[in-house]
């Protein structure tokens, strides 16, 4: 039984929420917990036919049999967290702690102009103003709302017990390494720490008791918003490779890079990390489309793994190979 963090490895939009879903399926975990900054975060999953895109909800929520938590740390907008349980039928199963903190309509309002959204390129989420409220020890707290009431449990300690019983927890970041407020690309980053340990403490659970660290790589870098993009892509050119992408959250469009080998040695080192994700290898290379075992890609696309091994000296556990959850190769043995 073991505690698995999930976080992301370069800017954001790895594509953590899909693997996230995955391993909350395969797993089966007791509990999901998501950390990290707040509804800036902008996950999608694809199950059949359905896609579902989910902004406060922790991405794990497929699994009906588990609980999905947003642990203290975490700003919460009521009504994108509420409306997400009704449309995707998690109620009775969706929790929050009493301290995470609540966005209003004045953090949604000055997130929305002046310097945070003209220079950082912010979402417009109400992040970042709710956490500066946090900081300030102004911030309502979930226990201070009404609608949230049926939703509090305290959630470090169901972390905690779950796993003294043995149980499998799934902890669930968002953004990625060089947004972290600490180690990204200041003054271009998020409003928190989300790097392994800052997840943790956002959720409660102390470094001793997590077992697996997995941080997502994208099989390119993209990037949303504003802020330094080594070797950045002209959009033509990331159009051609097939690398244009569009913000689950604001709808821009992202920018494109190579893999960077400088970004990902930094990011496993940061994180601590135990596993490699990578994701969109079927972007690369087009004929690992849907597959699920290492044994059926091509020598190409197995190289471009091996040598991602070789170069930051970990193992690439899980592969995703499409956008369906199980769309996945996992070399986990
Ligand atoms: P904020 O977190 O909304 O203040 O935005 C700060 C910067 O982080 C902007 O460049 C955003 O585009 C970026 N950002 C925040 N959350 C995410 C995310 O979940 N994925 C990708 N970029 C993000
Ligand atoms: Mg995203």
């Amino acid at each position: 039984m073991t505690s698995t963090v999930v976080v992301g490895g370069f800017f954001g939009d790895e594509g953590k929420g899909k693997i996230i879903s995955y391993l909350a399926i395969k797993d089966n975990p007791k509990i999901i917990v998501r950390g990290g900054a707040g509804p800036n975060a902008g996950h999608t999953i694809h199950d059949g036919d359905k896609v579902y895109k989910v902004r406060m909800l922790p991405s794990g929520f497929l699994n009906k049999n588990a609980k999905v938590m947003i642990g203290p740390g975490v700003v919460v907008n009521p009504d994108v967290l509420l409306k997400e349980i009704q449309d995707f039928d998690a109620s009775g199963r969706s929790f929050v702690d009493k301290y995470c903190g609540i966005i209003e309509e004045k953090h949604l309002i000055s997130d929305s102009k002046g310097e945070l959204k003209e220079k950082i390129g912010s979402t417009g989420s109400g992040t970042g103003p709710a956490n500066a409220d946090r900081a300030m020890r102004v911030l309502k707290m979930a226990k201070d709302v009404d609608s949230l009431s049926s939703l509090i449990v305290d959630v470090p300690l169901e972390v905690n017990s779950a796993i003294a019983s043995n149980e499998n927890v799934l902890v669930e970041g968002t953004q990625g390494t060089f947004l972290s407020l600490w180690h990204g690309t200041y003054p271009f980053v998020t409003s928190k720490d989300v790097t392994a340990s800052g997840i943790c403490a956002d959720i409660g659970l102390g470094p001793k008791n997590v077992d697996e660290v997995i941080v997502v790589f994208k099989s390119y870098v993209t990037r949303v918003g504003t802020g330094p993009l080594a070797n950045e892509l002209s959009l033509e050119d990331a159009k051609r490779k097939g690398w244009s992408e569009f913000g689950t959250v604001t709808g821009r469009q992202r920018r494109a890079a190579d893999f960077d080998f400088d970004l990902a040695r930094r990011a496993i080192m940061l994180n601590s990390a135990t596993q490699i994700s990578i994701t969109k290898l079927d972007v690369i290379f087009p004929d690992c489309a849907g597959k699920t075992s290492f044994e059926e890609i091509s020598d190409e696309a197995k190289s471009f793994i091996k040598n991602i091994e070789d170069e930051l000296n970990t193992p690439v556990t899980i592969i995703g190979t499409g956008p369906a959850i199980n769309d996945v190769i996992d070399r986990r043995s």
